[in-house]
């Protein structure tokens, strides 16, 4: 066991193994308590308690459960850290009828389970302790269960019925939470932390607008959140707008918002003015970002990693200015932009 400083948390936190690396970061452990918020909490599998102490400081009380001793003490001297002395802890498997009856008066269940460290398809059936075995080991204490699942998970290949809320943190997806009973409030939904608040959009709210595709941008692009794209909610983004917009395809994973218009919301990651389009040609690309004054540029589209850098010292030979673009690549034509 050592004591070390992550950017994870805000203090330095005991961990042993693999535990810091799968801790919940702080920011995220504060969001999700404050959602959890209830009296008595039981985080199942609590490993060094990252999430539980933020849980102890919003609930009346948290049990914390983990199978893995050593896990579980870091996690009690953690809560020492973060100054919370309302968590039981329980050495044990969280399946086990004698874990089961000791926390009987639980009116949430809250497992964020081990999984494989590799997967070729992230599934939910790799988690341990599993979702549907913990739902069947907890069904007579409450009906209230939440639990962590891999982010890279699209939500129809999630077969609960539950709400599937994607969470990006500074741009980046960060985590997927599963809500199920009356902890679910709608199929999908998307959170965006940012600067100490959350940020909420969800499906079934309104309906959803179809957004027109076109294969070019036009005067402004607009980059969304990734966990705004994994939950399947750009149509409901693009409903609250309140502007045209239309959507442009960058490749078979990546897509821009974008309209003549300037549109602000939370759920951007970037917003982009567009520059010009030139051909695929790193000179050409060149010449239009001397005269657009760039002195750097960013390339934002697939290129085999051995040609990288050739074609980015090519693109930014010579450059002298003081502006970076940010380059998007569609079909054969290069749009050079640059952030606002
Ligand atoms: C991803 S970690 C949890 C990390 C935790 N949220 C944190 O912030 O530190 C998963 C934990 O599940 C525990 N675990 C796996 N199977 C378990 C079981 N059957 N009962 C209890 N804990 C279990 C592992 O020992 C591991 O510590």
């Amino acid at each position: 066991m050592e004591r070390t400083r992550s950017p994870k948390f805000s203090k330095p936190v005991f961990t042993c193994g693999d535990g810091l690396r799968f801790a919940t970061p702080e920011v995220v452990g504060r969001y999700r308590a404050g959602r959890l918020k209830c009296s008595v909490l039981a985080d199942i599998s609590c490993g060094i308690g990252g999430q539980a102490v933020c849980f102890a400081k919003e609930c009346g009380s948290v049990y914390g459960i983990d199978i893995d001793g050593e896990r579980l003490e870091c996690a009690r001297r953690n809560a020492g850290v973060y100054g919370v002395d309302n968590i039981t802890f329980i050495e044990g498997d969280a399946l086990s009828p004698q874990v089961v009856e000791q926390v009987a008066d639980a009116d949430v269940i809250f497992s964020d389970p081990a999984r494989p460290a590799e997967e070729d398809v992230r599934q939910t059936d790799s988690l341990r302790p599993g979702i549907p075995m913990v739902m069947e080991a907890y069904r007579d204490v409450t009906g209230s269960f939440a639990f962590e699942a891999p982010p890279q998970m699209p939500p129809e290949r999630i077969d609960f019925n539950c709400e599937r809320e994607y969470l990006g943190v500074d741009g980046q997806l960060n985590r997927l939470t599963l809500y199920f009973g009356p902890l679910k409030r709608c199929e999908r939904s998307a959170v965006v932390l940012k600067g100490g608040r959350h940020y909420r959009l969800e499906s079934g709210v309104d309906a959803p607008v179809v957004i027109p595709e076109v294969d070019e941008p036009r005067v402004y692009a607009f980059e969304p959140d990734p966990a705004v794209v994994k939950a399947g909610l750009l149509g409901e983004l693009a409903g609250g707008l309140g502007g045209k917009v239309e959507l442009v395809r960058i490749d078979a994973r990546r897509s821009l918002l974008t309209s003549d218009v300037l549109l602000e919301s939370l759920f951007f990651k970037h917003r982009y003015r567009v520059l010009d389009r030139v051909p695929l040609d790193c000179r050409k690309v060149n010449r239009s970002l001397m005269g657009h004054g760039m002195g750097k540029a960013v390339i934002r589209f697939r290129i085999a990693p051995e040609k990288y850098w050739d074609a980015r010292n090519r693109i930014e030979n010579g450059l002298m200015g003081e502006g970076i673009a940010h380059l998007f690549g569609i079909a054969d034509q290069v749009y050079v932009c640059e952030k606002i």
